[in-house]
């Protein structure tokens, strides 16, 4: 098992994109927090050559770039550059590891987070890299981002290369929304109170939707985007880890191994869809010119400056095939340039099994709606009298008990994601990260539906940005009687 607290962060990366916007901030937050490790030292890792006076410089910018001056706490800030470190080094080049390896050992008092935050074709290479200088023994871990891998072979490979020097459990691999405060909370919500576990199941709910919808475009990311699209860039990681938390038995305790099993216990009861379900189970969908906020936006092959079938929206219908859920869909839906940002989990509870009111009172069924994106909230429809002497039968009304979490905690302040995955990483917490089967068992299910749409030669339909996706994903769940919720 991982060891005591990490006294060494090293970030592999440390220039890239995801350092500047969310890792280095993240690190601000947890030093002005006071909440890093005494002792913690920060070693940042790229091509470029820059020494420690310009890296903290660097790290200054982007700091300031995301925590707007008057919130700034100079000392903290002060106090985390005083950490800080860099040392080039170029994961193909053995010199330049082995300077890196002689930093990394000299800085070294106590046990070793390495993150991996560069294109995930590095992550082989820089542990092997690693492992030869014999800097990733005992006391050390591995904290890796996304993607891992395109589909399931390529998955295993970068698995393999990473565990040919790192077990299993010294690997710690980012899905950011289980960092996320909303979806820890949806775990509070289901295993902290003891009324929803007995209508949790396929004889009380009757469907759940998943969506993640987001109101950006590719934000200057196409190149990696256009390569990967919505199914794997969402759906195979977020979404999956959405419906695991939502679908899983309880654990017996809130630690690494339990929830984990479970978790994996899920992906395995995935019905598959394959070349003959894709086209009633799934539907692709690529945004085209139109209008988000308000505001006039292009169409994605537009933002791109080329021809693509890579898709910006998808939607499932998958089934559970397991006691629990013998029967019910779940619904799942992401997409770019959406009407709105929202990212959420409805459970539609079945309709009462005979109604005694007047049949013009119409009893719409139960539902409760777990928000997590983008403010935090809590809604159960209920239905209720309509105020009123109501000589003809009484009157039906569907209300909301709506519980604000912003307001609820409004002394809390909400942490970011990489806030959280930072402190559980380097304290050797592996609960909130996703094990290798996990990651593999996700990438199974996906590559059947890929793999369904090349066969069937299904290309993405377009949808106007600013919409709720194709026309077709509206008729794949009326066909069943259901719909979105919007
Ligand atoms: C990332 C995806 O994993 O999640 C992005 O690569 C997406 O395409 C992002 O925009 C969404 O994260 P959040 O935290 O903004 O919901």
């Amino acid at each position: 098992m991982p060891g005591t607290t990490a006294s060494l962060l090293v970030i592999f990366g440390a220039s890239g994109d995801l350092a500047q916007r969310m890792l280095l901030p993240s690190l601000y937050g947890l030093q002005h927090a006071g909440l890093l490790p005494e002792r913690l030292r920060i070693l940042g890792t790229a091509r470029s050559e820059l020494d420690d006076t310009a890296f903290r410089a660097n790290v200054a910018d982007a700091v300031r770039k995301q925590v707007s001056a008057p919130d700034l706490d100079e000392a903290s800030l002060a106090a985390l550059l005083d950490r800080m470190a860099h040392q080039a080094a170029d994961s193909g080049n053995a010199d330049s590891m082995r300077v890196l390896g002689e930093r990394i050992a000299a800085l070294r008092t106590g046990d070793v987070l390495y993150h991996l935050s560069t294109a995930p074709r590095f992550y082989g290479p820089i542990c092997d890299a690693l492992g030869a200088l014999g800097l990733a023994g005992e006391g050390t871990r591995v904290m890796l981002e996304k993607p891992i891998g395109h589909d399931l072979a390529s998955a295993r490979a970068i698995n393999d290369g990473v565990a040919r020097v790192f077990d299993e459990d010294r690997v710690f691999r980012v899905d950011h929304y289980l960092g996320k405060e909303g979806v820890q909370n949806l775990i509070a919500l289901r295993f902290g109170n003891a009324m929803f576990e007995p209508l949790w199941n396929a004889r009380h709910i009757q469907q759940v939707q998943i969506t993640v919808a987001e109101t950006v475009g590719v934000e200057g990311r196409g190149d990696y985007y256009d390569t990967s699209g919505a199914m794997r860039d969402m759906l195979q990681n977020h979404l999956l880890q959405l419906l695991c938390l939502t679908a899983m038995e309880p654990p017996a305790r809130f630690e690494p191994t339990a929830v984990r099993n479970e978790k994996i216990k899920v992906l395995r009861s995935m019905r598959r869809i394959g070349r003959a379900e894709v086209q009633a189970e799934t539907v692709s969908g690529q945004y085209t010119s139109g209008a988000v906020g308000g505001r006039v936006v292009p169409g994605y092959t537009e933002e791109l400056g080329r021809d693509s079938r890579t898709e910006t929206f998808v939607a499932i219908r998958a089934h559970i095939d397991n006691w629990r859920w013998s029967g019910v869909p779940f619904y799942l839906r992401t997409g770019k340039r959406m009407p709105r940002r929202s990212t959420e989990i409805h459970l539609q509870f079945r309709s009462v099994p005979h109604s005694i009111f007047d049949p013009s009172a119409r009893i719409s069924p139960n539902a409760l709606t777990i928000r997590l994106q983008p403010e935090e909230r809590i809604e159960l429809r209920l239905m209720s009298k309509t105020p009123g002497l109501d000589r003809a039968g009484l009157r039906l009304s569907q209300v909301a008990l709506d519980l604000d979490m912003h307001e609820e905690f409004a002394a809390a302040s909400r942490r970011p994601a990489y806030e959280r995955l930072y402190l559980d990483a380097l304290e050797g917490n592996g609960t909130l990260f996703v094990r290798r089967d996990e990651t593999e068992a996700a990438w199974d299910w996906v590559d059947a539906v890929l793999d369904g749409w090349r066969a069937n030669d299904i290309t993405p339909r377009p949808y106007p940005a600013g919409t709720w996706g194709p026309a077709s994903a509206v008729a794949m769940i009326e066909r069943h009687g259901h719909s979105w919720r919007e």
